[in-house]
Parts: structure tokens; sequence; C-alpha cells
């Protein structure tokens, strides 16, 4: 057998937001690399769908909705009796909205918040306090270039990606001690539904201007499902607490 450290064999890997884009692909291709995959998300017939384009067996889900972060302890509890210890969790569940400041409810902050931020917070939580991660378990958190660079409309998206990026680097110490790494991905533009339903709404302008950022041309979910695959895997060992930007050259400029 060839020499391969980005491997995930024997590992069990949770991933959040598993029946569409960047968490399907996640799904996906934790499974091409050899892990037992656990999918959360909302919706029961896309996850029946992702199940069926994992590779492997011993795959499993749960149809959850994140909003209900009192309820997230039952689930963690829940997953742990049902599959055992896990390896590692990919929070790519996820919602945007674009909208400017002045005309933001108090509802689509929280809300926004609520999916984005704090419901990987309290999974994080619940896995560490009832001892569902291994020793040398790895952490990775979907945010966003939103993380670094300003954008019109998306405030309060930026604030639940940024929050993301300061508070691994807490976690990232206080789960030291059990080598266990917590870092985040920082995605640009990627083809999924969610981006599709923004492009959509911008005129032929912006499009051409929000095109021609990304020197590398637009990403694609495996740009994004690789750098986890390695974050995951044993080779990012020493790795903890950074946030990694994957976005075609578009924050360079
Ligand atoms: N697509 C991009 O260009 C892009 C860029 C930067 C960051 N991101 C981030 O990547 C992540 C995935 O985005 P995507 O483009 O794949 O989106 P998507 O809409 O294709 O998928 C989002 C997933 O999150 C799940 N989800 C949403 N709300 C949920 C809730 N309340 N409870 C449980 N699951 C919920 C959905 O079921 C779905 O599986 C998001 O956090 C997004 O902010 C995406």
């Amino acid at each position: 057998m060839c020499y391969n450290p980005f491997q995930l064999r024997d590992k069990t890997i949770l991933v959040t937001g598993a029946s569409s884009g960047i968490g399907q692909q996640c799904a996906i291709d934790c499974s091409r690399m050899g892990a037992r995959v656990v999918l959360v998300a909302r919706d029961e017939e896309r996850l029946e769908e992702t199940l069926s384009l994992l590779e492997g067996s011993g795959h499993c889900y749960y149809k959850f909705d994140l909003n209900c972060l009192e309820e997230i302890e039952k689930l963690i509890e829940k997953i742990k009796k049902d599959v055992g210890r896990l390896n590692g969790f990919v929070h790519a569940a996820g919602i945007e909205k674009t909208l400017p400041m002045k005309w933001l409810k108090v509802s689509d902050y929280e809300g926004l918040l609520r999916v984005n931020f704090l419901s990987s917070f309290e999974i994080i939580k619940c896995l560490a306090r009832l001892g569902v991660l291994n020793k040398e378990s790895h952490i990775v958190l979907i945010a966003s270039i939103l993380s670094v660079i300003g954008r019109k409309g998306l405030a309060a998206y930026a604030a639940s990606k940024g929050a993301m990026v300061a508070a691994i680097r807490a976690m990232a110490l206080e789960l030291a001690s059990k080598k266990i790494c917590v870092n985040c991905v920082s995605p640009g533009t990627i083809l999924t539904p969610m981006m599709q339903k923004y492009l959509l709404s911008l005129d032929e302008e912006e499009y051409k201007k929000r095109l021609e950022g990304f020197p590398l041309g637009m990403g694609e979910t495996v740009d994004v499902s690789n750098m986890c695959i390695y974050l995951l895997s044993d080779a990012s060992r020493w790795i903890t607490g950074q946030n990694f930007i994957v976005d075609g050259g578009y924050t360079i400029k």
C-alpha cells in the first residue's frame, strides 16, 4: 500500500450542511479518503441523496435544524451512543443574506449568527464536554473571505464568519492538551446552490466585476473539500488556530 498521510481510513467524521454544496462535497471526499461519515442537515431527501453518493459503508445521517441550539447537546449524545467517538468535525452548514445594514432586522442577524457561528460553537463545546472526540482529532469550520475583507450588504454574515476565526484561537489553545486541532477554511466565491442564488441577483456589470476579481476564476466545491481533507488528516497534526484562505487569489489583489 502506498504512503498517504492524507488518507482518513478508520476515522469517523461529522459533517454539518452535508446535504448541499461544500458540505456535501466534503462528505463525499471524506468517504473517498476512507472515512465513515456522519451527516447532519435539515432536508431528509437531500441527506438520503448525499448518503447514496458516499463510498464505503457505515455512514449515517441525522436530520436536524441547527437553529435549535438548545437541542444540540441531545444530538451529540445520540451520535455518541449510535456511532461512538469521532475523529473529526466539519461545520459547513450556513446561510447567507445580503442586505444593507440599515434594513437588517434583529431576527436577520440573530439567524445568521445562530446557524453560521453559534451552532458550531455549541457543537464543539458539547463534543469536548461529552468526550466525543478522540485524541488527535481535527475540527474544521467553513468561514469565508468575508472574515478578512469587507463587502457592502454583508455586515451580519461577515460578523458570523469573523466570530468563528476569533473563537477558534482560544478553542485551539483549550483543546491542545488533547492534541485536537481547530482551524477555519475561508473560501471565496464557490459555485454552489447558495452562491448561484446570490449571483442570479446581480446585474450584468456587477456579475462581470465579481468574476474578474478571481485571478484563477471562480472556485468549485472540491477546492474547499481538498483543503478540509488536509486539515482532517494526520498530515496537519501541527497546525491549529489558523484561518486558511481558499479564494483563487481574490484577496491578494
Ligand atoms: N458558496 C460560496 O461561495 C461560499 C463562500 C464562502 C463561504 N461559504 C460558506 O460555506 C458554507 C456552505 O455553503 P454552500 O455554498 O455550500 O451552501 P449551500 O446552501 O449549498 O449548503 C448549505 C448547507 O447548510 C445546511 N443548513 C442551512 N441552514 C441549516 C440549519 N438551520 N440547520 C441545519 N443545516 C442547515 C443546508 O441544509 C445545506 O446542507 C456556508 O457556511 C457558507 O457561508 C460559501
